[in-house]
């Protein structure tokens, strides 16, 4: 079965055409970063512009580089939250109306769903049920729980800035250029220890939330004491944020008795982080890196494992679409 995915959820627009939910015969996505470079991040209002007028040309790339035509497509998926308004928007009505041209299936996907079949796509190891999945970016800090096809359920998540905005404050914080992540993972190699010592936010809070707002503003004053060098800071960063999140996956892992860990989104591509999950458990399952980001082929994947569609009347943008919570 082929699956056409689209996904505009932040300010990508991605397509993609996978079959039996684990090969990727194309995936074509216009990257915003250069843009988002510019202004220091996304603007909503210009994303969904540009998103506007990319949308069909990169459906059509897509089609063409998967060598099919939309007439031998099986179902298209389409992210109908959560994110920002005008972007769902601009995937979910061009799905539609292709579909009901076309007269194809459609189902609408829910993002973070997406992320966690992300680790399905195209690897010798793909997940085993049940698994943990922890999914990190810049849009979403969250841990959760999969027991088996579509039972998705939200153990934690941020209750603020997601851990890839901190990356990027950080990193601003620190003169260096957007997106932050990767610089202040460079920089930290630099160092190999420091005396300084940040705090590691909710780390004792008994849950299995996150809180990065507030590192930010340590950083800052650390950066105006004057005392530690920009490596240092970077590594000391970089340590506390990935110590937070791996000892919430591992008392996670540990209360839920779940000993399987997937790993997403783009903050997954960070070294350090890996390193201390690869070494706190014995079962992880990561996600290819070039389907950690958003992309339309994770929104086919979960849509072929899980296949229902609708009415495409049925299927509406929700910016504030939910996971639910498991019962804690
Ligand atoms: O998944 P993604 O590409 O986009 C969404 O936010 O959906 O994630 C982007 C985030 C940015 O905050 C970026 O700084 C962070 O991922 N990131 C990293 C690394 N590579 C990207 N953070 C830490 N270490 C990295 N190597
Ligand atoms: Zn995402």
């Amino acid at each position: 079965m082929k699956i056409l995915g689209i996904e505009t959820s932040c300010d990508e627009t991605s397509a993609s055409v996978v079959e039996n939910g684990v090969r990727v015969l194309s995936m074509t996505t216009l990257s915003s970063l250069k843009r988002q470079i510019k202004w220091g991040g996304i603007v909503p209002e210009v994303a969904a512009r540009e998103q506007v007028e990319a949308i069909m040309p990169v459906i059509e790339i897509c089609l063409e580089e998967a060598k099919t035509t939309i007439e031998n497509i099986d179902g298209i998926a389409v992210t109908r939250g959560p994110g920002l308004l005008g972007s769902l928007l601009i995937g979910v009505e061009t799905a539609k109306t292709i579909a009901m041209i076309k007269n194809i299936p459609i189902m609408g996907v829910d993002h973070m769903k997406g992320h966690t079949y992300a680790a399905f796509l195209e690897t010798k190891n793909p997940p085993i049920f049940p698994f943990m999945a922890l999914l990190v970016s810049g849009g979403h800090t969250q841990i959760v729980s999969c027991k088996g096809h579509d039972d998705i359920k939200i153990i934690g998540e941020t209750r603020d800035d997601s851990i890839g905005e901190a990356f990027d404050k950080t990193a601003r914080l620190l003169g260096l250029p957007y997106p932050g992540g990767p610089e202040i993972s460079k920089l930290a190699k630099t160092v190999s220890k420091t005396k300084l010592r940040l705090t590691r936010p909710m780390i004792n809070s008994g849950d299995f939330d996150f809180s990065f707002s507030g590192i930010k503003t340590q950083v800052a004053k650390v950066i105006s004491e004057n005392i530690y060098s920009k490596a240092e800071i970077a590594y000391e960063f970089q340590e506390s944020v990935t110590d937070v999140v791996v000892a919430k996956l591992l008392r996670a892992s540990e209360k839920y008795q779940i000993k399987n860990i997937v790993t997403g989104g783009g903050v997954a591509a960070n070294e350090r982080l890996r390193e201390k999950v690869k070494t706190t458990f014995s079962s992880v399952f990561e996600t290819p890196p070039i389907y950690c980001t958003d992309n339309g082929a994770m929104i086919a994947a979960y849509a072929f494992f899980n296949w229902k569609p609708v009415p495409y009347l049925d299927i509406k943008a929700d910016p504030s679409l939910n996971l639910e919570y498991e019962l804690r």
